[in-house]
């Protein structure tokens, strides 16, 4: 990391499947006037390109290969891999879980950590995922993990899925997320958690604006911040 790198601030959101952590992400991003990271979609990316090489998933050095060489772009809302835009393929379920498992593989998460990093640029950057606070960016000014009970994220992905015209069923929505968060919670490399001096916010009960409104907040008292505190 170069110096200008180490000093360009980083708000990192962390948090468990479906806690809103990517559009609220996006939101502040929007209002700061700063780039976003959406790290899981690297990971979905690496997948991807996976499946569609062939690669066995369970040769981790192939994988981390694989991530390596990720011929990416991020477009506005296009995810161009090699040219061709797979924004929507990557949010399939099958190439969900795939991520979800190699995402324990080190050497892969070695391979994407540069290309996360390169991300740092100016006037700021909002990272979220699983481990922006705890290993991706510990240097952050500002560390949130965004925390909402089981069944408030399996009802918001429910609700997400039918206004798309997916059928979704509660249930086993609820089963899938819990099973992915005890995977990603309990990895011995970079499980999901929160950092020690991360600020928690619990948006069970709250909006999406309320949730933007709480992390603005937060940086509005950062010395590092421009904004005013709101009263
Ligand atoms: O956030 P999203 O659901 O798109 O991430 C897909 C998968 O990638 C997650 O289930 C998680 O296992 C993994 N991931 C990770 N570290 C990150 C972001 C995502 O391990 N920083």
């Amino acid at each position: 990391m170069n110096s200008t790198q180490s000093l360009t601030p980083v708000i990192t959101i962390d948090g468990p499947t479906a806690s809103g952590k990517g559009t609220v992400a996006h939101r502040v991003a929007q209002i700061l006037g700063w780039s976003v990271l959406d790290s899981g979609a690297l990971y979905r990316l690496s997948a991807l390109a996976c499946l569609e090489q062939g690669v066995d998933t369970t040769d981790q050095a192939a994988v981390a290969e694989v991530a390596r060489n990720l011929d990416v772009e991020f477009k506005g809302p296009q995810i161009l891999l090699n040219g061709r835009d797979v924004a929507t393929r990557i949010r399939d379920e099958e190439v969900g879980n795939l991520a979800s498992s190699i995402a324990s593989q080190q050497p892969l998460r070695d391979a994407l950590l540069a290309r996360q990093r390169a991300f740092r640029c100016g006037p700021g950057l909002v990272a979220d995922g699983r481990d922006m606070g705890t290993v991706v960016f510990p240097d952050a000014q500002l560390k949130i993990f965004l925390e909402a009970d089981v069944a408030a994220r399996a009802e918001r992905r429910c609700k997400q899925l039918k206004e798309k015209g997916f059928s979704a069923n509660l249930a086993n929505l609820m089963k899938d997320m819990e099973a992915r968060d005890a995977r990603d919670r309990s990895r011995s490399n970079a499980p999901l958690c929160a950092a020690s001096d991360a600020n928690l916010i619990d948006s069970s009960n709250l909006s999406i604006d309320e949730t933007v409104n709480a992390v603005l907040d937060l940086w509005s008292k950062h010395p590092a911040s421009t904004i005013s505190p709101r009263s």
